[in-house]
């Protein structure tokens, strides 16, 4: 039997209809088979601090603590997030600041898919554009293709939160099985 994979989302954006906790929701519609999600979140984090990174005593923020365990399961990761002012959102790059540090940190050379939904119409581009250091520098695997810009969002998901636009189901579709595949290649590898 083939082997489990399991993902674990963020979403960028802390406000209770965010379009991009909608799309993150939308994912676990689509997963392919064998793929589970796991919807965790970036809003009990502190920010930054280093002489609260304590590695070697364990004695991180709790939250911070919870967030890392969870992110070390994780086979890959998957992003929802906004572009803010043509950036990541501040609390999203907080995760990854905490997150990153230290020989246990769970995004170094982790697979990963970036997606992101605006009302806009540029469909978070530069917020993505903007991730690509970031990648690098943690030596992340990113899923590229289908790139997932979401833009005019607000017109696609309905007063519930539900996608309703069957392109974007579609393409989220394909980027999952991308994601599944990076990760089933690297695991041959392995
Ligand atoms: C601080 C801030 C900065 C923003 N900057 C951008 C931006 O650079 N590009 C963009 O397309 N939308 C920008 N927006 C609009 C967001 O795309 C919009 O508020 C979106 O709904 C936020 O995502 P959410 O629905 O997941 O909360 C910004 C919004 C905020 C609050």
């Amino acid at each position: 039997m083939a082997e489990h994979i399991h993902l674990v989302g963020l979403s960028g954006s802390l406000r209770k209809k965010s379009l991009n906790t909608y799309l993150l929701h939308a994912v676990k519609e689509v997963l392919p088979e064998g793929v589970s999600l796991e919807i965790a979140s970036v809003a009990d984090l502190p920010l930054y601090n280093a002489d609260l990174d304590i590695p070697a005593a364990d004695e991180r923020p709790k939250a911070v603590a919870t967030l890392r365990q969870t992110l070390a399961k994780a086979d890959g990761l998957i992003f929802s997030s906004p572009e803010y002012n043509y950036s990541i959102p501040g609390g999203l790059k907080n995760m990854i600041d905490w997150a990153s540090r230290g020989k246990d940190s769970p995004l170094v050379g982790k697979a990963v898919a970036l997606i992101g939904a605006t009302p806009g119409l540029w469909g978070t581009v530069r917020m993505q554009q903007a991730f690509l250091p970031v990648f690098q520098y943690l030596d992340m695997k990113y899923a590229n293709k289908p790139e997932i810009l979401v833009a005019q969002a607000n017109q696609k998901f309905d007063e519930h939160g539900k996608l309703t636009d069957e392109t974007t189901r579609e393409l989220l579709g394909q980027k999952m099985e991308a994601l599944k595949q990076l990760i089933l290649d690297r695991r041959a590898l392995a």
